[in-house]
């Protein structure tokens, strides 16, 4: 199967889906979008308001501000691929469950399958804690590691800026600096056949995987 049919099978069980109780109370699903060969993969947290009435991430205030964090390092929304940590809004916004991030995990790892991004970004604490655990947001901004084959940035989630004035240049700041340099690393690590998720193991292959985390900057 494509990429792109993989992500329609996705997009259309997600659209379906009452794995949690995320799905009671919403008008759409939301997949995610972009293009299906992305170099770049930006992760947040779960739909809003807007994106729930809409189908589609980063509509609202926080998606006007990521479009303008793209553009700030030449990159279009429809270059890349963006999506959520779970699928469905969550009542009144709340936090995601860790029960809900669970049951949401398979969609998310299935679309990093299928796009096989060079570039992961993670946008605020709950996709930080998949690639990062037990980090904290504050301490990581901005940090990118190599993690099983792909270089992992972990950013503020936009939204925080708007909420919080003080974080706003930080996370243009960020973004400038971190963005690029990943984009400069994969294609050197790429060039070196160090970037791709590692393959499973022949049984009689004796070189030794790949390294697993790295910090990169
Ligand atoms: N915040 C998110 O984390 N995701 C969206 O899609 C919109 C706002």
């Amino acid at each position: 199967m494509s990429a792109e049919e993989v992500l329609e099978r996705i997009a259309a069980a997600v659209r379906d889906c009452t794995k949690c109780d995320l799905y009671r109370n919403t008008k759409n699903g939301v997949p995610g979008e972009g293009d299906p060969h992305a170099e770049v993969m930006f992760i947040g947290e779960g739909p809003g308001y807007h994106e729930d009435r809409q189908g589609r991430p980063f509509v609202g205030p926080a998606g006007a501000f990521l479009n303008e964090l793209l553009a700030s390092v030449g990159l279009d929304r429809s270059t890349v691929f963006i999506t959520n940590v779970v699928k469905h809004r969550p009542p009144e916004n709340r936090d995601p469950l860790p029960e809900e991030i669970a049951a949401c995990g398979d969609y998310l790892t299935e679309q990093i399958a299928a796009i096989d991004p060079k570039v992961i970004v993670t946008l605020g604490r709950f996709s930080m804690a998949r690639f990062f655990p037990g980090a904290r947001i504050g301490a990581i901004h901005g940090q990118a590691k190599l993690i099983d084959g792909r270089i992992v940035v972990a950013m503020y989630h936009p939204a925080a800026a708007l909420h919080q004035a003080s974080l706003k240049q930080t996370v243009i700041d960020d973004f400038k600096r971190a963005i690029p340099a990943a984009l400069t690393e994969a294609t050197r690590l790429a060039a070196a056949g160090k970037l791709s998720a590692p393959k499973k193991q022949d049984d009689d292959d004796q070189s030794p995987p790949p390294p697993q985390q790295m910090t990169l900057f």
